[in-house]
Order: structure tokens, then sequence, then C-alpha cells
């Protein structure tokens, strides 16, 4: 359906966008943003015969996004470097010719089975909630996750169940036993979130079998991106909830991405939580998180870098340099007292330059410190409770801590984006990755995270940091190889 001429555009814009892009001091060093045009969702991924892919939402002719997205593609044999691959997906189809929008991957048997959301939006006088719009369960099968073997419609749209909007999206599948399970994020008519289950003996053939999860009372309007796995028996439910109102300290977002862990009854396939929803990061960038299995059995998580609608007060300058959005780092994921910790995986050392370390001790005085580059990794150690501290970094970004909150504020960098909290006992540690226009911090060992976008107009700074009479400071440059 994407005829010569859609190509021959897409490929003239690109060619423009690049040359904005080279010259684009926000442009980020290790993180991955989209090659030109807009980035969202991390889709697809997993590793296969040793190489990590990497896919995503993507509009590479159109930095603001709005056009139907396709898969574009990375990938990497180490977490560190990655190569830009030709796009995997696109909407070609009848059944997804408004968007190839997100979904997963499953490997079996030297092969790789994407599953993904066709969207399709109907000519005429629609809401495309309510009316309009199908969604409809694509299967592609590849050899080698880069060329398409099979192509097919799983679940059309007419065939989901009764009772829900046109928003049924977001597959997810995983094997337990000799039965795959597919669970989707779901809109019902009464505008709540749910997620659903199907399962299949033969990865084409599904059968629903009801709500997997849906108990919890005014908890948002529609559920996106869900996603389940088992770490060290207990299992582990992530979506990304529309519509719940902001909070002090939480929920501050227009959006939001968590986790409850609990325990699957198999026999009803309903999941029974044990645990609140628990935000997995509190900063303004972070959104449709996805999680996969490495060959090292690792869990690892990777975010979309960014948001949807976004409020109004905000402006992403990027958007004139002819990209936005990024992915956050790889985070592996880890139970620990009945919490997820998320700690950036440990290949990313591989980034560091020449290590710095200072040792503050008392008085409690203002210190300086020169971080030579904007492209950085650092961690603080805090060795004495004080009653508040503040770190000031690349150029208006401030940390400021009252020994129950960690507020996170910013001034013209933020470009209208002001304060993010989050609540936190004992800040002992924090872990923090500066790349030219982003900020991803992990507090104490990845109990907490803070990620977001800020766009400094110098480009390097001096950190400052009060009200410490006992801490490490260990700097690393980082630049990818
Ligand atoms: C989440 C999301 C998904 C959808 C995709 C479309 O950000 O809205 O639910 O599949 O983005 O790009």
């Amino acid at each position: 359906m994407l005829n010569k001429e859609y190509w021959q555009t897409l490929n003239q814009k690109q060619t423009n966008l690049k040359k904005k892009i080279a010259q684009d001091p926000w442009r980020l060093a290790y993180h991955l943003m989209p090659e030109t045009g807009w980035m969202n969702d991390p889709n697809g991924l997993c590793q296969f015969n040793g190489t990590i892919h990497f896919y995503h939402q993507y509009v590479p002719q159109e930095a603001a996004g709005g056009l139907a997205p396709h898969w574009g593609h990375k990938t990497s044999t180490d977490f560190v470097s990655f190569k830009e691959e030709p796009v995997f997906l696109s909407p070609n189809h009848a059944y997804d010719r408004d968007g190839v929008y997100s979904g997963s991957a499953f490997v079996e048997n030297d092969q790789i089975h994407f599953f993904y959301t066709g969207n399709v939006k109907q000519p005429g006088d629609h809401d495309y909630t309510y009316s309009g719009r199908e969604q409809n369960t694509v299967h592609v099968v590849s050899n080698d996750g880069f060329s398409i073997n099979k192509q097919e419609v799983v679940i059309p749209h007419a065939a989901y169940p009764s009772g829900f909007t046109d928003h049924i999206r977001d597959p997810k599948v995983f094997k337990r036993g000799d039965t795959y399970y597919m669970i989707l994020g779901a809109r019902t008519v009464n505008n709540e979130g749910k997620i659903l289950i199907y399962d299949s003996t033969n990865l084409s053939d599904w059968h629903y079998r009801g709500i997997f999860f849906g108990g919890m009372d005014d908890f948002g309007y529609m559920w996106e991106c869900p996603d389940y796995f088992q770490i060290d028996g207990q299992d582990v439910l992530l979506f990304s909830p529309q519509g719940i109102p902001n909070q002090r300290e939480s929920f501050q977002n227009r959006f939001h991405s968590g986790y409850i862990i609990g325990q699957v009854n198999w026999e009803t396939f309903t999941f029974h939580e044990s645990s609140p929803f628990r935000e997995l990061d509190h900063g303004f960038d972070f959104y449709a998180p996805q999680t996969f299995s490495d060959e090292q059995e690792r869990r690892i998580l990777w975010g979309w870098m960014g948001l949807g609608d976004t409020l109004p007060e905000y402006s992403n300058p990027t958007v004139a340099r002819g990209w936005q959005h990024a992915a956050t780092l790889p985070r592996e994921l880890q139970i620990c007292e009945g919490k997820l910790l998320q700690q950036p995986i440990a290949e990313l050392q591989r980034l560091r330059g020449k290590q710095q370390h200072k040792q503050i001790q008392s008085p409690a005085c203002e210190q300086s410190f020169q971080t030579p580059t904007s492209a950085y990794e650092m961690i603080i150690t805090i060795n004495q409770n004080e009653p508040r501290w503040q770190i000031e970094l690349l150029e208006d970004t401030l940390l400021d801590y009252d020994g129950t909150t960690l507020t996170m504020s910013h001034g013209p960098s933020g470009y209208g984006r002001k304060h993010r909290r989050v609540k936190i006992d004992e800040l002992k540690h924090l872990h923090i990755f500066v790349d030219h226009s982003s900020i991803e911090i992990f507090l104490n060992h990845g109990t907490a995270c803070l990620t977001s976008r800020i766009y400094p107009k110098k480009r390097q700074s001096a950190m400052g940091l009060t009200g410490f009479t006992d801490c490490s400071i260990d700097y690393w440059p980082l630049a990818s190889e």
C-alpha cells in the first residue's frame, strides 16, 4: 500500500533531518534515539543468536510524530554499541494502514515470532475510541529479525469480546508449559483499564480466556503496554495506565507506568496482586516500558524516555532540530523486599572514561566540582544522614532532599517543566547518568528512578553540593565506542 512516492518523500525528508540532527548538541551520546524523526515505545525486544534486537515505534520523516508509525530497528551484540538497521515493519496492509503499533517478540526454535497491533482508522465522523477504529493483532514470523517469512492477522478486531471500546492493543506473548499466552491492554465501554488474556497451542490460533487483571477501582480509563514475567518465582505485571489523577508526590505526569507483584492462578487465568501499584519512574520522561529475558536470563527493561500528550506548558525544542524522544538505558530488574529494583546493566561500565574521585568531609559548606563533559556517569555515596542537602547540576537542575522527599527542579532548561518529586527514606546512594539533554537517576541502588529530558544551553557545567558532611563522588565521562 505504501507506494514509491511515499518512500521517496520519506527518504528526502530523512536526508534533510539528518543534516539538522548532525549539528545538534542536544543529540544523545549513549542513549538510543531515533536516527531521524519521532521515536516512542520500545517494541519486540529480544536476543536472538547473540544479537540484541531493539525495535521501536518510529515516524522517521516527522519529528512531531502524528503519522502512521513503523517499527524502527537497532541491533547490538553488547548493549553498548548499536547499529541502525532498516525499518522492520511498515503500515503497508489494509489491517495496519494507520500504524504498526506496539508489540512484543517471542523467540523459539530458531525463529522470532512478533505480535503487534495493526491500527486502522475508518474514514467518516468518528471519535476513534467508541467507533471508527480497528486494532488487529498481527503475527509476524522471522528467521533472522530482519526479513519477514510470514505475516498474518491472528485476532481481527471484530473477534474481540464485547464490552470494550475500540482500544485493545499492545500484545505481549510468553510461554508456560506447552501453552502460549498473550496479554493485551484494553479500555472498557465504561472507561476502565483492563488486561485481557488469550492462549494458544500454535501461536496462530488464539482463544480468549477472560480478564487477566482489572480489579483496581478508579485506576484510569485505559491500560497500555502490559507485560508479565516472573522473577524468583514471583509474578510481576507491568502496565501503563492512563487517566489517574495527579498527586503531589506520585502520578505527577499525564500518563504513568508501573507494576504490581502477585500470583497468577493459571486455572482461572487471573492475576492476584499482593503489592500496591508502584510507579517505575518519577521523572517527566518515562512511559510504555517493555522487558525481555536476555541470553544470560537477566530480565531487562527499556522504557520510552518521553511521553505522549504532554502538558501544554512544555515544548520539546529538539523537534526543530529534526528529532524527538529516546529510550532509557537498559535496566536490569530484580526483586528485593517485595519491590522491583532497577539498575543500569553492567555492560554500560564499558562506556566509562577516566575516573575521578572526590571525598567531601565536614564542614558542611558549599562544594563545587567541574564536570568536563555533559555526557557522564556519577555515583554519590552519602555516608552521613543530613537534615537537608542540595545538588546543582547541568546549568539549572536542582536536586533537593529534605529527609523524606527528593525534589528535582528545572529552570529554563526544562522548557516549561518545573518539579518532580519522589518520597524516599534514607537516601544513601545516587547513581546519575547525564547525556547532553537527559538525566536518569537511580536512587538507593534502583529502589526508585527519576528520568527527564532537559535542554541546557551551556555544554560544560559545574556542579555544586550543599549540606553534606560526609559523602564521596565518583565521576566518569562517558562516550559510546
Ligand atoms: C503507548 C502507545 C501504545 C500504542 C503505541 C502507538 O505509547 O499509545 O498503546 O501501541 O503507543 O504508537
